[in-house]
Parts: C-alpha cells; structure tokens; sequence
C-alpha cells in the first residue's frame, strides 16, 4: 500500500510570539513547488492561535504538544483538546518522551489522552520508543509492544485512521545519535506488525509511522526511503526554515 509521507516540527518550549509566526510563514512559502509530504509544525500553547492564523488557506497543519483528557474542569495550568481545536489545530502530539519520562506520564494516563483528543476531533502523533539501557537489554521490541498495547488501547480501526505513530528511541533525541536506517526499519516494521495484530492489516498497511530522533536534512532522505518509514517528527532541525523545508523535500 502506498501511503503519503508526513514530516511534523515539534518546536518544543522553543521560538518566541513574532519568530514563531515567522517561521511558519517561511515554512509555508518555501514548500516545495509539486511536493506530495504532508507538512505539520507544532508549537508551544501561546503562539497556536497566532500560527494557525499565519498558516490559514496554506498546507501546513498545526499542532499541540500536549493536552488533557478532561474536556473542561478546575484543572489550573492545563488546556482541553477541545480547546486546541478550537485554537486552529488539527493535530496533538501525545505520549513524546519528555512527556512519559519527565513528567512521569503512563501509558494508562496516554490512552485516556489519546481517546480525549480523538473525540474531540484531533489526529493524534502517539509517540512511543525505548531508552538506551531498553534497547541495550534487547527490550526494544517489548517496550514498543507495552506502549502501543495499553496506549492505543480500546481504540477502534475507524479511530486509528486519525492516529500517526511516532518512533522515537529516546537515546536519539536531541543527541545527534540519528538510528540507523536498518534500526529504524526493524522498529517500524515491528510497530506495523504490532499494530496489525491490535488492530488488524488494513489498519496496520495504512497506518502512518513516523521516524524522531536527531533527523537532519543530511540523514532524512535514507530514513524516509525505508519502506515502513512514513514520515518524520523533527525537534531540533524543525526550528530553522531551511532545515526543515530540506527534511520536508526528502519525503518527495
Ligand atoms: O519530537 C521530536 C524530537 O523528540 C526529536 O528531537 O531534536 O532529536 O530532532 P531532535
């Protein structure tokens, strides 16, 4: 099954109100002329508002880095996905490391984020990946198997289709130790071979995956051109127009 490539910038707690806006804009003008990647950026809760509008009537998607699962409530600090809709977005990223591994978020507090985000009408980027010491114990597969199994649980095949899956071992994130093109493969080819159990082929043969961890525009084509490889979520190279644009071309 073909199926269309997806390259997602997550700014992280990165870009101030005018530079955020301003790299949207630059985003959006520099696509490339006749380009098929789906294009994405998500910046912090302030600047949403300010860059959807920058980004209205163009391709570029935006999206959340977070949500709650609550719809509204005495919830001090925290934003609905409702609200994130509502803010112009069509995407929420759930379950990124820095969330599970600074934050203390589980898999159990995911699944409830990802079923609130998808009733309200969000696609969902649901990260998952191993740390180092996982992957150094052989346990790659079976954290990957843990963290889609109870993150995506009690999700419908109709639902899924609004779900992307983000691979990102930890021990490549923002350290410039980019997974190699056969480690990344094996791992998506797992999750796509997971997810077709849980949710059955053609669920699994359209589900989009994507690849996170130190991807550059020197190191992104070889990565997208994995067969099981749709796309890329992009932390640091996402926050300058013209490292990202040259990630967005590598998906054709
Ligand atoms: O979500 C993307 C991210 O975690 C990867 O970050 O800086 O290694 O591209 P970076």
């Amino acid at each position: 099954m073909s199926r269309p490539k997806f390259v997602a910038g997550n700014w992280k707690m990165y870009t101030t109100r005018a530079g955020a806006v301003d790299l949207a804009a630059a985003v959006a003008k520099g696509l490339p002329a006749g380009g098929k990647t789906r294009v994405a950026v998500c910046p912090p809760f302030p600047w949403l508002t300010a860059v959807a509008d920058a980004l209205k009537g163009t391709p570029v998607a935006v999206g959340a880095q977070n949500c709650h699962f609550e719809k509204e409530g005495a919830f001090t600090g925290e934003t609905a996905p409702g609200m994130i809709l509502d803010a112009g977005c069509q995407y929420v990223i759930i379950g990124h490391s820095e969330r599970r591994h600074g934050f203390g978020e589980t898999d159990g507090l995911l699944n409830k984020k990802t079923k609130a985000a998808l009733a309200a009408g969000l696609s969902v980027i649901f990260c998952v990946g191993e740390l180092l010491a996982e992957r150094e114990a052989s346990q790659t597969e079976k954290v990957l198997e843990t963290q889609l199994t109870h993150g995506l649980a009690d999700l419908s095949a109709a639902q899924l289709e609004k779900v992307v899956v983000a691979y990102e071992p930890v021990w490549a994130i923002g350290t410039g130790k980019v997974a190699t093109t056969e480690q990344a493969q094996a791992a998506h080819a797992f999750i796509r071979q997971k997810i077709a159990g849980q949710f059955g082929e053609k669920a699994a043969a359209g589900l989009l995956i994507q690849y996170g961890g130190s991807v550059k525009p020197d190191n992104a084509a070889a990565l997208l051109h994995q067969p099981d490889v749709d796309g890329a979520l992009v932390g640091g190279a996402s926050l300058k127009a013209d490292t990202f644009l040259a990630i967005v071309a590598a998906g054709g």
